[in-house]
């Protein structure tokens, strides 16, 4: 790996995860967003019903524990893998409480080394949230690795380029917000600074054909810059096509490849109606039920929350 790329990629990737107040961000987004408890309730019913045959799994960039955690509970012995020492110790805190810590072993890593794994280790392969995403430029050497080490299944999530229409409305995720009283940063920031801008905002279009072109919504040397000057930037991220993620899982040897896009059927939904279902529990229950097929048709694929998730075999 060269120095400009172990940068980019790996040492952001540990500052900005590591930041004290990370692991308790992530703890909160269900609280404060109802596009994440979509993704993520979306997410938990992929792996829950694809659990056959499953008895052990990696979790690359597994985080707080949202999905390692749930499939402990269910008695899958479970790598829950991280870049961030923050994050684990979060994990391992809650799986404590939750009395499954015994079904996980936490280890600290980074996705660009799993060597000390071997082939076809693990029943099951996870990352969810675009950890992959993050390690641009290493990201097919990564998801090469992950096909190897995983012996039946894998279940992905990684930024979609098509899903990226902030460009066009820097107040879209304004909707999502469940308390419009709330103080988590990023909800108040968006809230406070967005909504206003709206009526002067106008997309630039070269930025939009550049990020549509590369994938790519921040530029590495500046990224690399601003780390060198003890900044920690957001790591820079790439956002995949859904033909080209097909076409990259197959090339690694992964079959019976669906994709899905969490998040879809939301966008057309105003605000005040998804906060209106999200207090009504079982018709949240019944509408969550429903987004998990809607969303689940490849036809609005592009159109989920901002990632794109893939479920396939891998055969040996
Ligand atoms: C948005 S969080 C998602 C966490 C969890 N998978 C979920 O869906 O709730 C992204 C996680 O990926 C981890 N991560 C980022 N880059 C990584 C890398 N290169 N190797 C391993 N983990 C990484 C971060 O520390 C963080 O916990």
């Amino acid at each position: 790996m060269s120095k400009q790329q172990k940068t980019t990629s790996t040492e952001i990737s540990d500052r900005f995860w590591n930041l004290p107040q990370k692991a308790g961000e992530e703890t909160q987004r269900e609280l404060t967003f109802i596009d994440d408890i979509i993704a993520k309730a979306h997410i938990e019913r992929l792996l829950l019903e694809n659990l056959d045959g499953i008895h052990t799994a990696f979790d690359g960039g597994a985080g707080y524990g949202r999905f390692s955690i749930p499939l402990a509970k269910r008695g899958v012995k479970v790598t829950h893998f991280d870049i961030s020492e923050g994050m684990i110790a979060k994990a391992k805190e809650i799986a404590d409480q939750e009395g499954v810590a015994e079904n996980i072993t936490f280890v600290h890593g980074a996705l660009e080394d799993l060597t000390e794994f071997g082939d076809r280790q693990f029943d099951m392969v996870m990352s969810f949230d675009a950890p992959i995403s993050y390690t641009y430029p290493n990201h097919e050497t990564v998801m090469s690795n992950l096909v190897r080490i995983a012996s039946k299944r894998l279940v992905i999530s990684v930024y979609s380029r098509l899903a990226w229409t902030y460009l066009f409305d820097p107040a879209q995720k304004a909707k999502y917000i469940l308390d419009k009283s709330t103080n988590d940063p990023l909800a108040r920031w968006t809230l406070d600074h967005t909504l206003g801008q709206l009526t002067e905002f106008k997309p630039n279009m070269t930025e939009v054909r550049e990020f549509f072109k590369t994938g790519l919504m921040e530029k590495t040397e500046d990224t690399a810059a601003e780390y060198d000057k003890g900044k920690s930037p957001w790591p820079v991220s790439y956002s995949f096509m859904p033909d080209e993620l097909i076409a990259i899982l197959q090339k690694f040897g992964a079959r019976n490849i669906k994709l899905s896009g969490p998040g879809a059927l939301s966008r057309s939904i105003p605000g005040e109606v998804l906060r209106n279902i999200m207090q009504d529990e079982p018709l949240k229950q019944n509408f969550l039920d429903f987004c998990f097929w809607y969303d689940s048709q490849p036809s609005c694929l592009g159109m989920g929350k901002d990632n794109i998730v893939a479920i396939a075999d891998v055969l040996p």
